[in-house]
């Protein structure tokens, strides 16, 4: 009984999120699209960090910073409009979005996401209980079934525990994961990153560019 009420609870929620999306494409219809091209000299500070594979940050905790490579456009832009309006409390990525306009957010975002979408192959091992929730959203192997779920097949594993800690605990903000976060154990957020973070093929650490 349990897992069928959350089973419908989770349709519910997917449901919502649609119809959400739905609305804010409308909404974004006037938007114009991201220009990768103005977008990669935006990106020029950023890749830094997110163009070396292996980094870590160490504040406030040590865990990799994540890969961008391969991410949806649209979350890549609710992402980002997090850290600039606050919702997401990293005070490094706060202090790179806070000046950000709505245009230079869309043109960074097209920049990372272009290219082929990421199309995981089959699913890598076996799904412990705690995913089968997940997936209605991130996919069964990790590639988000809408743009604003993010993918997290080959996301770095500490980079998965520290986001899910985050929602859990109220830091980072946002209505659908923190609900899914906060029934979640320790060993339930160990596993589902573990899980998610070998996918593959995965996201990807963009490189840097030659010139
Ligand atoms: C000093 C290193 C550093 C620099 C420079 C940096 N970032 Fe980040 N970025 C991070 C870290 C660490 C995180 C993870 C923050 C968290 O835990 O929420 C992150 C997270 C992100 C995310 C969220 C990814 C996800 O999967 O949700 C995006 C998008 C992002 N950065 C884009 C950028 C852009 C665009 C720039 C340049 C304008 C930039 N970053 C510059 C370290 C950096
Ligand atoms: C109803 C859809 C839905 C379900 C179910 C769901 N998620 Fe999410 N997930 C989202 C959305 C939307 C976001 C983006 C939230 C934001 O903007 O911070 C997200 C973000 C995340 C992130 C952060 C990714 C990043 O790059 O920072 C992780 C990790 C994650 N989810 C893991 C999970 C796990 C594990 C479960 C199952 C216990 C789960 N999600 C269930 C929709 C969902």
């Amino acid at each position: 009984m349990t897992a069928k009420y959350s089973l419908s609870m989770v349709a519910t929620l997917a449901a919502w999120v649609f119809l959400g999306s739905v609305t804010a494409q409308a909404d974004e219809a006037a938007a114009p699209a991201g220009d990768p091209a103005r977008g990669a000299k935006l990106a020029y500070t950023c890749l830094g960090c997110h163009a070396v594979a292996d980094y870590r940050t160490a504040y406030p905790e040590v865990y990799h910073v994540p890969k961008l490579g391969g991410q949806h456009n649209e979350y890549l832009i609710s992402a980002l409009s997090e850290y600039r309006s606050g919702a997401r409390p990293h005070s490094t990525m706060r202090g790179q979005a806070h000046d950000m306009t709505d245009a230079m957010i869309r043109d960074i975002a097209a920049y990372f996401s272009a290219g082929t979408p990421l199309k995981a192959g089959p699913v890598v091992g076996t799904a412990p209980k705690v995913v089968e929730t997940c997936q209605a959203c991130h996919g069964p192997d990790g590639v988000g079934i809408l743009p604003e779920y993010p993918n997290l097949a080959g996301q770095h594993n500490d980079y998965i525990v520290q986001a899910l800690k985050a929602y859990r605990k109220g830091a980072r903000q946002n209505a659908i994961m923190q609900g899914m976060a906060a029934a979640l154990t320790d060993e339930d957020i160990t596993a589902a990153a573990k899980y998610f973070s070998s996918q593959k093929p995965g996201l990807w650490v963009p490189s840097l560019p030659h010139n």
